[in-house]
């Protein structure tokens, strides 16, 4: 086996597909583009979805490229010796041109010759058929063909032999994948490549893209056969070097040494020691990549991609302190990642500043958090024990977690070192009990037009206000709310208006908005009947239905609106106000997406 690193195995597989007729093309941002029913780039078929499915690509019909990936569905399994949330994708493909004979020749001409895997430690599996599509004797052919014998072929059911979509739809159709068996003792007799107990380990997997999986579930023969395939760098590099686990690849090895490096205790459980520094390398990598990606946009918040980035940070934060990193670790570990991958991800260093600020922002955050919910513990635990007693409630751990963020995995963590159990059916109880409630009372709260009242959603409604006068001064009487919808993270705003608004109207837009904010002009509620607040010229969305006594905002001469708010008492606190983009939302429709600073 050839002993490649990453840099070497990347160049190998691009440079031999290239040999193949295929065009070298650049990997996409790991936030996608166009895609509403996924959070991240999945796959490198992601981004060539609508080539896929028959749109001309620019060059030609044979690509090869790598991606940046990120799943986290598995971010649990992190820890283990191969589960990662990030990791790097080289893939070919046939746009209608080569199917599975060129495929699986050159698969195994790549795995033996070039990489120098000896075959009879590959395994391979192809489609058993199921649901009417017949079994893949076509592919077992192919690979026979290639010299691999019966034993070393396993036909499998659609779970494990069928790829895509990425998302809800899309391309997709019956896989091969390949295994290389890593020569450690069977599991058990069941054991065979597709098993998870790390025996047999993935590295590759071609797929046959012959269906488009419609809306309405059904799967479409697509006008072009295609092949999709995927090989991990990661864990090819993990096998052709003989590794234990990804984690001790040269891919690792300087985060890894970093990680050693600024860890000022062991914990005395070896496995929890081990975990935390996986979970550490591992989380911090996907963060540095979502933080440093070139379309930008995703920082650490409450929602979607903006939700699973805080999450990957706040763990790795977690775990840091049973390792005693001191705080300013997740930007040490940034600069080390930067620097193995700036050379092939250039973005990596030009983003590395703000990056490392965002990191900063968020650690600091999260440790208060914890200091907070720790004094707390501390506090509960000497009640317990004046008491004599020895077993946190579940209703108190709820608290814990509930009112100060206190993860529980830390209440049974420090319940643990201090002698303490913790009723943890009662914390799932009382956990249930309220998601039921705030179920019931958003259910509730999205009747009567609200979510949130939070301070900076506060602020937001109020912005909106502005927002909407301020289109009618620049655009005119036809600019006309058609939604609105507010998270933490942002305010979105979509109005009538047939044409892109120009930079100039975006920016009077603004300008207007920041000036009415600069006056602080008081914001008065008055409650009054829609009749009433009409008369007085009040804007609102007059198709919805309202109760018979309204509440209507008044800011100055500038705007007054009928709306169950809430608002700030003043345009002075809203802060600074910024478009952030502006775009088509349907014909006739724009949207507008602007946050409060
Ligand atoms: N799209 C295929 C995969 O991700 C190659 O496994």
């Amino acid at each position: 086996m050839k002993q490649l690193t990453a840099d070497e195995l990347r160049e190998t597989y691009l440079g031999f597909f290239e040999e193949k007729g295929h065009a070298r093309i650049s990997g996409a941002s790991v936030i996608p583009d166009n895609d509403p029913t996924v959070l991240f780039t999945t796959a490198g078929m992601h981004p060539l979805v609508p080539y896929l499915l028959g749109q001309p690509h620019p060059a030609g019909r044979r690509l090869t490229d790598v991606q940046k990936c990120i799943r986290t569905g598995d971010i649990d399994a992190v820890g283990d010796s191969a589960h990662l949330t990030f990791f790097e994708m080289l893939g070919n493909w046939s746009l209608g041109d080569y199917f599975k004979k060129e495929a699986i020749a050159w698969s195994f001409e790549f795995l033996t010759q070039r990489l120098g895997f000896d075959a009879k430690d590959l395994y391979v599996t192809v489609f058993a058929g199921e649901d009417g599509i017949p079994k893949d004797d076509e592919a077992i052919a192919l690979w026979k063909e290639q010299g691999l014998p019966d034993s070393h072929i396993f036909p499998l059911p659609r779970e494990d032999n069928w790829w895509g979509p990425a998302g809800e739809t899309g391309p997709c159709g019956p896989d091969t994948e390949m295994f290389i068996d890593t020569g450690k003792p069977a599991c058990g007799h069941e054991c065979r490549p597709g098993c998870h107990c790390g025996k047999f380990i993935e590295i590759w997997n071609n797929v046959f893209m012959q269906f488009n999986k419609t809306a309405e579930g059904k799967y479409e023969p697509l006008a072009q056969k295609n092949v999709d395939t995927g090989m991990g760098v990661e864990r090819t590099v993990c096998m052709l070097t003989g590794k234990p686990t990804v984690f001790d690849t040269e891919i690792f090895a300087p985060i890894m040494a970093k990680i050693a490096e600024l860890s000022t205790k062991t914990p005395d459980d070896k496995d929890l020691d081990i975990k935390a520094r996986r979970i550490i390398a591992d989380h911090m990598r996907t963060a540095t990549f979502i933080l440093c990606d070139p379309k930008g946009g995703v920082k650490p918040g409450n929602i979607g991609a903006n939700y699973v980035l805080r999450r990957l940070i706040r763990r790795a934060v977690r775990y840091s302190r049973f390792l005693g990193m001191a705080e300013g670790f997740t930007g040490e570990i940034a600069k080390v990642i930067s620097a193995k991958y700036s050379h092939f991800y250039p973005e990596l260093a030009e983003h590395l500043e703000q990056c490392i600020a965002d990191l900063d922002a968020e650690e600091k955050r999260f440790n208060q958090t914890l200091d907070k919910g720790e004094a707390m513990f501390n506090k509960v635990a000497e009640q317990l024990k004046a008491h004599g007693q020895n077993q946190i409630s579940g209703k108190t751990a709820f608290k814990l977690y509930d009112t100060f963020g206190f993860p529980f995995e830390m209440t049974c963590e420090l319940a643990e070192q201090n002698n303490l159990t913790v009723d943890k059916d009662g914390f799932e109880e009382a956990n249930r009990k309220h998601q039921e409630l705030s179920r019931t009372t958003s259910a509730g709260s999205f009747k009567a037009g609200l979510q949130d009242h939070s301070e900076i959603v506060t602020r937001m409604h109020t912005a909106t206000h502005l927002l909407h006068a301020a289109l009618h001064k620049v655009l005119g009487e036809g600019a006309n709310q058609k939604g609105s919808n507010i998270t933490p993270e942002r305010l979105r705003f979509d109005f009538t208006w047939p044409e892109k608004m120009t930079p100039e109207q975006i920016k009077a837009v603004e300008d207007l908005v920041n000036e009415k904010i600069q006056e602080a002009i008081p914001v008065e509620k008055t409650m009054t009947t829609v009749e009433e607040a009409k008369k007085l010229g009040a804007m609102a969305l007059f198709s919805s239905k309202y109760g018979e006594q309204v509440s209507m905002y008044t800011i100055g001469d500038f705007s007054r609106e009928i709306c169950g708010g809430p608002h700030v008492a003043n345009t002075a606190e809203v802060g600074k106000f910024k478009i952030v983009k502006e775009q088509s939302s349907s014909a006739g429709v724009r949207r507008i997406k602007a946050v409060v600073e």
